[in-house]
């Protein structure tokens, strides 16, 4: 090993509180230690180290006793992995729970701990909240198919409100009571409303708003009980990439996504489902929001649980819709390429527009969206989804 080499590893050592964890292939395969760090463990600190995930977990907040340590859960997804590259650019310590069920170890910063276990683990949950003293959890794991929720409802069921209910649990046993949670507009189910608020009515047409909606209330029955602070959001339809994050895409069925699957010509033409829709085109509005607008009020929002802030339910969408129509224009204005589509019957439950009220948004945090304007959603999606 060259002395420069060695040098950037001490340096780096120290500054992440005196471990780092070096990962060979894909695994976790080196703990690196100061020298400090080595003699403090070894003499026994308050939970001594006994595999390298550990020894990296108790290394890296004691020499930074200030920094704020957050746990996400759902840290290797797509929302998740850019929440915890927002994070440890603002000196966040961050913990990842992930089971990798959809998300990718390649998607967590290295600079966050990622813990590979399952929300369900309610011994995994006790022991990390016993490790760690977390100023508040971002809570984004879950699964979110719409379709699938329909085939397997019980799955929804169990991973996304009785999941759910495990984490509040743990958390209100170690004393940590403040929560950020990613919920959906698809607890709002065909609503007609436009723009929809969030007192607009909850009717959620697949058991993935349900189980979402079953998540929201008990949130706001820990809060309303036991001494818990939370944010709920209700994202809109997340898109766009920070390129500079290099987070990888999860899922595959959006709209954005498949447009660019029939610009690389992996398919033919673009299935568009309903053009006789009360629209000015015919075509379905969605509200399409870049992922920086979503996971950047997140931020926001935990400075204010820290103070008068106790529970809020808040859209994070534009107020904007775009057509389907539109968003293919859009891409084959921003790509320059012509984009076929065709046209299919309409599906079930799906509503003419869909927008959201987002002036709590501004309100109460204080957020104004820079990210969505439809050229940066294209132009970044287009540059992460080209090579993969
Ligand atoms: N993507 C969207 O358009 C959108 C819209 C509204 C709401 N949301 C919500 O945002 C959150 C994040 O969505 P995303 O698009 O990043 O999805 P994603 O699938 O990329 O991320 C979810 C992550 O949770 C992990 N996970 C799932 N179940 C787990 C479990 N039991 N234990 C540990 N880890 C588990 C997955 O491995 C994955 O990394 C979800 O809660 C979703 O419901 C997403």
């Amino acid at each position: 090993m060259d002395n420069l080499y060695l040098l950037e590893l001490i340096n780096e050592t120290r500054q992440r509180g005196g471990g780092i964890l070096l990962n060979y292939e894909d695994k976790p395969s080196v703990v690196v230690l100061t020298v400090e760090k080595y003699n403090s463990l070894l003499n026994g600190q308050p939970h001594q180290a006994e595999d390298s995930q550990a020894a990296i977990m108790s290394s890296f907040g004691q020499a930074a006793a200030e920094a704020r340590r957050v746990l996400v859960t759902g840290g290797a997804g797509y929302i998740g992995g850019h929440l915890v590259s927002e994070l440890v650019k603002r000196n966040f310590e961050v913990v990842v729970l992930d089971n990798l069920s959809t998300g990718r170890r390649e998607n967590i910063d290295p600079r966050a701990v990622f813990v590979e276990g399952d929300l369900s683990d309610e011994n995994l949950l006790r022991d990390l909240f016993a490790q760690n003293r977390f100023e508040a959890v971002f809570h984004m794991a879950a699964c979110l198919e719409v379709e699938e929720s329909v085939r397997e409802p019980e799955k929804y069921l169990e991973n996304n409100a009785i999941n759910t209910q495990k984490l509040l649990a743990a958390m209100n046993e170690a004393g940590v009571k403040k929560i950020i949670f990613s919920s959906t507009a698809a607890v709002y189910g065909g609503s007609n409303e436009v723009p929809i608020a969030e007192t607009s009515h909850l009717r959620p047409n697949n058991p993935y708003g349900s189980s979402k909606l079953l998540a929201e209330r008990l949130i706001k029955y820990y809060c309303e009980n036991l001494g818990f602070k939370a944010v709920v959001f209700r994202y809109f339809n997340a898109c766009g990439f920070d390129v500079q994050a290099r987070i990888l895409p999860t899922h595959q069925s959006h709209l954005i996504f498949n447009v660019m699957a029939v610009v690389k010509g992996e398919r033919q033409a673009l299935q568009v489902f309903g053009n006789d829709y009360p629209t000015f085109d015919g075509t379905c509005i969605r509200d399409y929001v870049h992922v920086l607008d979503i996971v950047l009020p997140h931020i926001s929002a935990l400075d204010k649980l820290a103070g008068d802030l106790n529970f809020e339910i808040i859209n994070i969408g534009t107020g904007k819709g775009y057509s389907v129509a539109q968003i293919i224009n859009g891409a084959s204005e921003v790509l320059n390429k012509i984009i076929p589509m065709e046209i299919a019957p309409r599906r079930q439950g799906d509503a003419a527009v869909t927008v959201a009220d987002n002036s709590k948004l501004k309100k109460l945090l204080g957020y104004e969206l820079s990210h969505s304007g439809l050229p940066e959603i294209l132009a970044s999606s287009w540059e992460v989804l080209k090579n993969y």
